[in-house]
């Protein structure tokens, strides 16, 4: 018979709680996913009393001052601070976003922080990406080419081919797309997902490319790109404000019009 039921040892439970300083007068609560292999234990949450009056606006910043001055073992990945290394990605308030750039104050409430959802975790808000850069590898995401190098010159593009890499060249890779997507979720060992897919998309748009028949060979394929039902998702959460749905329609669209 079906188990519906997850097994004790993934039941998350309460955690610590961790007050603010007495004095405190504008307190908010991060209750944030702990868990730690090493341990043996099952997940928990966290709750963590941040003086906000004392702490940066950003979601981050909550988690950087619960780091330095509450509770050094809490883990997570930041690097820039400011939405382009794309390391800071998890689960914030119910959607998937960069801890950096979200704001405090758009969240109502406690702030929830989770990993990024139906990853492997590490430990805490840390997720397993090494199949996600593996699928983002496959694409061969550089310029082929088979012409020759232009003599001591670039390899030149008008402003308008250029724009068509508008809304593509500026994915930080940071997952949200990907792991907030129920198809990616269940087939993500052969679905490549919106992240990878518009990835894929920025270099078979590029005029510069040289490769355009062979990487649409590499995506005809019922799970690698057709996977996509259109379910949206990854539009709606992307933290950076782009379209995977639609560069994997236009995608869609190439496979089609190449065999008119
Ligand atoms: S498309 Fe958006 S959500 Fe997806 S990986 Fe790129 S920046 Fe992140
Ligand atoms: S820390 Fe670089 S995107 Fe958030």
């Amino acid at each position: 018979m079906a188990e519906f039921r997850l097994p004790k040892n993934s039941t998350v439970k309460k955690g610590k709680y961790f007050k603010a300083d007495d004095g405190a007068t504008n307190v908010r609560k991060y209750n944030i996913y702990r868990w730690n292999e090493e341990d043996g234990e099952n997940p928990r949450i966290d709750t963590y009393e941040v003086d906000m009056d004392k702490c940066g606006p950003m979601v981050l910043d909550g988690l950087i001052k619960i780091k330095n001055e509450i509770d050094p073992t809490l883990t997570f990945r930041r690097s820039c601070r400011e939405g382009v290394c794309g390391s800071c990605a998890m689960n914030i308030a119910g959607t998937n976003t960069l801890a950096c750039t979200k704001d405090n104050d758009e969240i109502k409430g406690d702030i929830n922080i989770y990993p990024l959802p139906h990853m492997e975790v590490v430990k805490d808000l840390v997720t397993d990406l090494t199949h996600f850069y593996a699928q983002y590898s496959s694409i061969k995401p550089w310029m082929q080419t088979v012409s020759p190098t232009p003599s001591g010159a670039e390899r030149l593009q008008s402003p308008e081919d250029r724009a068509k890499l508008d809304g593509l060249y500026e994915c930080v890779l940071c997952a949200s797309c990907s792991t907030s997507c129920p198809s990616y979720w269940w087939n993500s060992e052969k679905y490549l997902g919106p992240a990878v897919l518009l990835q894929a998309y920025r270099w078979l748009i590029d005029s510069r490319d040289e490769a355009t028949g062979e990487r649409l060979d590499d995506l005809e394929d019922p799970f690698r790109l057709y996977r996509c039902h259109t379910i949206m998702n990854c539009t709606n959460t992307c933290p950076k404000g782009l379209n995977p749905a639609k560069a994997i329609a236009e995608i869609k669209k190439m496979m089609v019009e190449r065999q008119g």
